[in-house]
């Protein structure tokens, strides 16, 4: 491996690491570890562990994550997946969301989300309560946010991608928690994918440090009084970690490091760095625990933390047609039209105006010659105990891949109402058919489609 790296990787890991060199150039024999985080808005870890056949460990740093021996393809093929109940995710990457220490009622910036690992756990933090911002400034890595916050079963969220640096005025002071998962150089993926060293020589040092105090400093500005950031990186240099939060702690003396509380024996503290100690923020390394690598610092703002009661507002009605003017979910809601699609606004008033917003809140569906047409993100974030007319299959039922391709199944024997009936796995949706005089119709959006 280490013939892949140049000269100033070499150096810069071997005054890192010492005498620990040997031992980080020894963990790539290894290869990558995988694991999976479980959605808590849909299962329990408990209840979730006895319906894959693989073997899982705990992920010692979080309680709703596991390694599984196995193939990544294949988990990503089952059907559980396709219902949002897991998430596959490298393991030290879902410490950052983890140290945010998110709860319900917090008001949150993802900055850097797409594609969405640590969006859908902060997502599964606030038990959908108080309000989600995903943001990326890459418009078609946005994408794969929102259908990955949408197979979490997303209703207080909105996607957007901007450059926030523009933005610091008109959201001073907005969010209660931030979470900048930094674009960096990205060593810690090494492991998994030895193209990122060639990204890596093709940018400058410069071009990810400039981003990077660029991002702390406009968190700063959005953040509240009393709130809270967690920045990381999947790199091991100092000048992109201690050094891009020296920088910020330098600017702005009301800005501290507090500790992360998680404690595991293979966590290695910050280095010190520019007469500063950085000994609570963490260092993730591949030769001390079952992860590619990353790095983590938790940073307070002073003063006290007064989170705003939700805004009323008011817009004009929209009246759905039966059953789905019979859900609370939507009954409750601020419904929008935006051109012919239908959203519920997040509970949380947050002006989108003029920003590029991929999604404002649920994706209700659409209105088409005057008709509605569900959409599949909020079959997926329906309780279908909620929804009477519904057709569930188990695990191993073909009928189920049969549906996420996009076809047409057979009603023999089953049980289901003439218009929308929920389509779900087991107590999971899918999705939603149109059944008109026993003919089934399979309503599954375009981007759900299984080739
Ligand atoms: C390390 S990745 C984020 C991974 C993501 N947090 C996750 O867990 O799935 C960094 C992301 O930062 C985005 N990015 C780069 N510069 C940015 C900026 N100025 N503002 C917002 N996002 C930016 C990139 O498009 C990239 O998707």
């Amino acid at each position: 491996m280490e013939e892949l790296f140049d000269n100033d990787y070499i150096k810069m890991m071997q005054a890192l690491l010492k005498d620990e060199y040997a031992a980080y150039l020894d963990s790539f024999k290894r290869g990558p570890v995988n694991a999976l985080r479980v959605n808590t808005l849909k299962i329990e870890p408990s209840a979730f562990i006895k319906k894959l056949t693989l073997h899982l460990t705990p992920v010692p740093w979080t309680k709703d994550a596991f390694y599984y021996a196995g193939d990544k393809e294949n988990l990503s093929k089952d059907p559980y997946f396709a219902a949002g109940l897991y998430y596959l995710q490298e393991a030290s990457a879902m410490l950052p969301a983890e140290a945010l220490n998110v709860q319900e009622g917090d008001i949150v910036l993802d900055m850097c989300a797409a594609p969405g690992g640590k969006s859908t756990k902060l997502l599964a933090s606030l038990k959908n309560q108080g309000l989600l911002i995903a943001n990326d400034i890459s418009a078609s890595r946005a994408n794969a946010l929102v259908k990955n916050l949408e197979l979490f079963g997303a209703v207080n969220a909105y996607v957007i991608s901007e450059d926030l640096t523009k933005h610091k005025k008109r959201f001073k002071h907005f969010f209660s928690k931030i979470l900048i998962d930094a674009p960096c150089s990205g060593e810690g993926m090494f492991h998994k994918d030895p193209g990122v060293l060639k990204n890596y020589r093709q940018k400058s040092k410069a071009y990810y440090t400039d981003i990077q105090k660029a991002l702390l400093d406009t968190a700063y500005e959005l953040l509240m009084p009393g709130g809270e950031v967690v920045y990381s990186t999947c790199t091991f240099d100092p000048l992109e970690n201690e050094g891009a939060i020296l920088s910020l702690l330098q600017k702005h003396p009301d800005m501290h490091i507090i500790p992360i509380d998680i404690n595991y024996e293979g966590f290695a503290p910050g280095i010190e760095y520019g007469g500063y100690d950085f000994h609570h923020a963490l260092r993730l390394y591949p030769h001390h625990l079952k992860g590619e690598g990353h790095f983590c610092c938790k940073i307070k703002k002073d003063g006290k933390l007064i989170i705003p009661h939700k805004q009323n507002f008011n817009i004009p009605k929209i009246n759905l047609p039966k059953p789905f003017n019979e859900l609370e979910l939507l009954n409750n809601g601020k419904l929008i039209s935006i051109n012919d699609d239908l959203y519920r606004l997040p509970d949380h008033y947050f002006d989108f105006n003029k920003l590029r917003t991929l999604r404002s809140g649920l994706k209700v569906g659409s209105f088409k010659n005057a008709r509605f047409k569900p959409d599949t993100a909020l079959a997926l974030a329906l309780n279908p105990q909620n929804f009477k007319a519904k057709i569930s299959f188990k695990h191993d039922d073909i009928r189920i891949n049969k549906y996420l391709k996009g076809e047409t199944i057979d009603l023999c024997g089953l049980d289901y109402h003439e218009g929308y009936n929920l389509i779900c796995l087991e107590d999971y949706p899918l999705g939603f058919a149109h059944i008109k005089n026993g003919i089934f119709k399979n309503s599954l959006g375009r981007g759900w489609i299984r080739p």
